[in-house]
């Protein structure tokens, strides 16, 4: 009872004009000598006022009022808090804003210690937080003077800048003219990225600062150097530091794997993230600072801070500036629309700005000459998940048991050390190291998480590793804002491995400003498009585009299947998943047709089935399928003009063509229209595409796709039409069909579809249920009645793409 009065009266002690007439009374009652014992302690303790401009931000809402009551939980014992919310608007509107801010953002759920003490702790926090006006210099002055009237008691006093850098010189000054404590307590103000655009832009930003504040009172945060991967690297290295001495350079490591991937893209702030791009977003910064943990070399006094900025420094200046050859960037499909949308651009506005790109980072020094340090980031992405991953070199060739498969000991995974330095540390343990390394040493605390051993992580077994974690996943915010108050300079950026790190990045920065960035899918769908190599210096995508396509790196075969209908490969899902495997079958099919031949000759039906198919491929692959090299055929045609909505070409051409880069002299619709009128037999048009179709190499199509139609009809062969199961002809003209008032159809007949290197049947919807059923037994062929029963490969695959609806 004691202890809580004593802390209530504590906490309003600072502000005499909020103490109310309870907290009198409250104090009259207590004994004289109680009050007095309460009253020193608080007396002797220093204060320490806090000040966030930009409170009411959502920085502020999301990690710093909740960084700083942990804070207030951690230190409250020995200092005496005072903690100022300020914005621009007026204290009527800022109060209330900030009130409910604190009362539903920061919790003792989120908190470090959220013991039984907590409660009462959060309510006494919100009491203390104030809001304040802060728009001008005298606004600065007023407030100055309020927290300063016991300056001999100010222990110091903390700004931290939740604002645009451009308001940062500005705020700098105000606090310079008259905001330094004058008892003899520190001034800290804390910056937030980003610190420029470039070097030269870093470097006016740090000359606008410099009048104004001291290296030493500059906290420039970083807030990926409080996660708790992160804050791992230097103490693991340093308990294995023996080890290290002869493992950890260029003759044992082969790369360094720097990552950050993200899946949430830059809706809601591309008025900041276009002007940045990911270089600047996070590699220069997040991805440099965690390279120069794992890079520099280590402190001999590990407590100081001089000779680990030394060191720090040292490699950056070391570290050669990226060129063009040394990245990749691409963009993700749809951020020009979310740009336009959001910043009110013009349709005919472009923007090159990258949301994905990797890196490869090289270090002029002996020990790691020759090493890439492969930094690579990216929104919109498979997955949310950050780590380092240190890849060991294996030149071993084991003699005994070398052909014995598992007892070959060198054919083994690769030996690696990896740090998960992203949020979802608590899936994985955050430091693993391959069992074939020597078992390292880690601090007392660290421990052995309780996770799945058959857990994979890089298709290894987590059996296969030693692994730790630290003991607490503290926020970031919440271990940077406890260093800022202890003076730890060494988690936070210094000016002069700012520069060292613009000097690093610009290069390339320049260089890309005018490239187009490759479009990839996002998510899942990107697939491999964005998997890139490193030669020597040299980083780029393994598949290119156009004629340069690199088809020796394109997967030829199809691992998703798992299914059999009819005895044949079933690829099944819902209609989204089915047409996205599909897509990526054609795109596999594709590579292997054009590595083994040079070119990809596909047919493609009409109707509505493969509608969705061909604006997967417009949409989805525009960038990535090899367009130049495909030829496109018809399975079949409706006898009317190309024009007419029902012509299948019509679809074709108004749905993918007409989007993609096929060159003219691929393409090859049915001539259904030729001097005696449509489909005219005295024309001879299916003779004309029977001669058309012999540009094929060996006159076997790579791909056919067929639709099905609910009695069974694929292409134009419809049930009953004798004539069309049994020609011998390569295309036909057929007169049967569906009452779609167009009668009159020219085909490929089963002779060319069964010569086919491929054949896919794709069925989508709960209209072909029936006619599913009766295909799935497999004893039902007959193609007279059943025409899709007729499609019997001579030598090729035959597969089945049946969503969900159809199947079920
Ligand atoms: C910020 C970047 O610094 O880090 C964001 O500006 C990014 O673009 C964020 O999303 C990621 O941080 P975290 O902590 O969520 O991994």
């Amino acid at each position: 009872m004691f202890h809580y009065l004593c802390l209530a009266v504590t906490m309003k002690a600072p502000n005499l004009r909020m103490c109310t007439t309870s907290c009198f009374l409250l104090v009259i009652i207590l004994s004289s000598l109680s009050l007095q014992a309460c009253g020193s302690q608080k007396a002797n303790r220093p204060t320490v006022n806090v000040i966030i401009v930009g409170g009411t931000g959502d920085l502020a809402k999301k990690y710093l009022w909740q960084g700083f009551f942990n804070l207030y939980q951690e230190q409250n014992d020995g200092f005496t808090f005072s903690f100022i919310g300020a914005a621009r608007m007026a204290a009527t509107e800022g109060d209330g804003q900030l009130a409910k801010i604190l009362q539903d953002n920061v919790s003792c759920a989120k908190s470090v210690r959220p013991d039984e003490n907590c409660e009462a702790k959060l309510t006494e926090y919100r009491s203390i937080v104030t809001y304040r006006k802060l728009k001008t210099a005298s606004d600065y002055a007023d407030l100055c003077r309020d927290i300063g009237q016991d300056a001999a008691k100010e222990h110091g006093r903390l700004f931290y800048l939740s604002v645009p850098p451009f308001a940062y010189a500005g705020i700098a000054e105000s606090i310079a003219r008259g905001c330094r404590p004058s008892g003899g307590g520190w001034l800290r103000v804390v910056l937030e990225k980003p610190f420029g655009r470039d070097y030269s832009s870093a470097q006016d930003l740090a000359k606008k600062l410099s009048p104004y504040l001291r290296e030493e009172e500059i906290y420039r945060i970083d807030h990926y150097l409080g996660k708790i991967g992160v804050e791992s690297i230097l103490p693991f290295r340093l308990f294995n530091q023996d080890t290290h001495k002869k493992l950890w350079d260029g003759e044992h490591i082969e790369r360094v794997e720097i990552v950050m991937k993200e899946k949430i893209d830059s809706k809601g702030r591309l008025e900041f993230y276009d002007e940045y791009g990911v270089i600047r977003d996070v590699m220069q910064n997040h991805l440099t600072e965690i390279f120069t943990l794992v890079a520099m070399e280590l402190p001999r006094n590990i407590t100081s801070r001089a000779e680990f900025l030394d060191n720090k420094i040292r490699l950056l200046e070391q570290t050669r500036p990226v060129n063009a050859e040394q990245a990749v960037i691409a963009q993700y499909n749809g951020y020009v629309d979310q740009w336009r949308e959001e910043l009110g651009k013009d349709q005919s506005e472009e923007t090159l700005v990258p949301t994905f790109a990797a890196g490869s980072l090289f270090v002029k020094n002996p020990r790691w000459s020759d090493v890439p340090f492969v930094l690579m980031a990216g929104k919109k992405l498979d997955e949310r998940v950050g780590y380092v991953r240190v890849i060991f070199r294996d030149d071993a060739i084991c003699v005994t048991n070398a052909g014995s498969g598992s007892q070959n000991k060198c054919a083994k995974n690769r030996q690696q050390v990896i740090f998960f330095t992203g949020n979802p540390g608590l899936k994985y343990p955050t430091i693993l190291v391959s069992k074939q390394l020597p078992k390292p040493q880690v601090p007392p605390s660290w421990s052995i998480p309780d996770t799945d051993p058959n857990m994979e992580i890089f298709n290894e077994k987590l059996s296969n590793f030693y692994y730790f974690s630290p003991p607490k996943d503290q926020d970031a915010y919440t271990s940077l804002i406890s260093a800022c108050f202890k003076g730890d300079q060494q988690k936070f950026v210094g000016s002069r491995d700012l520069m060292a790190s613009w000097n690093i990045w610009t290069p390339l920065l320049k260089s890309i400003e005018n490239q187009k960035p490759r479009i990839y899918e996002g998510g899942d769908d990107t697939g491999s498009w964005l998997d890139f190599k490193v030669k020597g210096q040299t980083l780029s995508y393994i598949h290119q585009l156009g004629n340069a396509f690199d088809y020796q790196n394109v997967g030829s075969t199809f691992t998703s299947i798992s299914d059999q209908f009819r005895s044949q490969p079933l690829i099944t899902g819902e209609k989204e998943s089915v047409i996205t495997q599909l897509a990526q079958h054609l795109f596999n099919i594709a590579g292997q047709a054009i590595r083994e031949r040079g070119s990809f000759h596909i047919a493609l039906p009409g109707g509505s089935t493969p509608k969705s198919l061909f604006t997967h491929l417009a949409i989805r692959m525009s960038n990535r399928f090899p367009w130049h090299d495909t030829h496109f055929w018809m399975v079949d045609e409706r006898c009317v003009p190309f024009n007419h909505t029902a012509s299948n070409f019509k679809q074709l051409h108004d749905s993918l063509l007409k989007y993609v880069p096929v060159p003219y002299l691929n393409i090859h619709p049915m001539p259904v229209k030729l001097a005696s009128g449509l489909c005219a037999a005295a024309d001879r048009g299916t003779n004309t595409y029977a001669s058309d179709l012999t540009l094929v190499p060996e006159g076997r199509l790579d791909y056919i796709l067929l639709g099905m139609g609910s009695d069974g009809h694929v292409a134009s062969i419809f049930p009953n039409h004798k004539i069309m199961t049994d020609t011998t002809a390569e295309v036909a003209l057929t007169d049967g069909g569906p009452q779609d008032g167009i009668p009159h159809r020219m085909t490929l007949t089963f002779a060319t579809i069964n010569k086919a290197r491929h054949v896919g049947v794709l069925i989508l919807g709960r209209a072909k249920r029936g006619m599913v059923s009766v295909l799935s037994s497999e004893g039902v062929v007959n193609p007279l009645r059943y025409p899709v029963t007729g499609v019997r490969l001579e030598q090729g695959e035959q597969y089945w793409y049946i969503d969900h609806d159809a199947l079920l």
